[in-house]
């Protein structure tokens, strides 16, 4: 199983979008039983609150539904669970890469700048204090770079199943070696 964790403040407006985008674009791959996908917050202010009815509003629109989310705030842990902890914002790569300088495991990145394609920004901004227009371009930089990510995603699975398969033609070679060289003690 890959695993990839989208953190943003407050896990009510970005993270979950992405959360949703890549989660609806994974369905359409058949990928549901290879890559999981979750969201968290830095902070604690919206924990077991589903999130804001303008992402809500905004993601259905491309046919996306976020309604059954609910935030929470990340930890340590995360850090050893995901294969990919991508932060919406330089603030929050800030937040996370002093957990991840006490917890260790995977390296948090800036989600736009690993795997935007098209838009010449590094950064989701936060659309929570503006309106409809902020939610709406959120989606569109997010839409974007969950095609790259989806992208990398699937290289890794290939490199996964190649890895798998050579192992498994070594385990072949071994017993067939050994087996040969049992009949031929006989
Ligand atoms: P998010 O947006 O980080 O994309 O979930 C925000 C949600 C709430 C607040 C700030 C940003 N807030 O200050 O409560």
């Amino acid at each position: 199983m890959i695993r990839v964790l989208f953190v943003c403040l407050g896990n009510i407006c970005r993270s979950p979008t992405a959360h949703g985008v890549l989660l609806a674009r994974l369905q359409e791959e058949d990928l549901l039983d290879k890559v999981s996908v979750d969201s968290a917050g830095t902070g604690d202010w919206h924990v077991g609150k589903p999130p804001d009815k303008r992402a809500q509003k905004t993601a259905l629109q491309r046919k996306v539904d976020i309604s059954d989310q609910r935030a929470r705030q990340i930890n340590e842990s995360d850090f050893h669970k995901f294969d990919y902890i991508l932060a919406m914002d330089r603030s929050n790569l800030s937040d996370l890469k002093v957990m991840h300088s006490h917890a260790g495991g995977t390296e948090p990145r800036l989600f736009l700048r690993a795997f935007g394609r098209s838009f010449d920004e590094h950064e989701v901004p936060d659309p929570y204090y503006g309106g409809d227009a902020g939610f709406r371009h959120v989606l569109d930089l997010i839409e974007d770079a969950c095609e790259g990510l989806l992208t990398d995603i699937e290289g890794k699975l290939v490199h996964k199943r190649n890895t798998k398969q050579q192992h498994q033609k070594q385990q072949q070679q071994q017993k067939n070696n050994a087996s040969v060289n049992e009949s031929s003690s006989d």
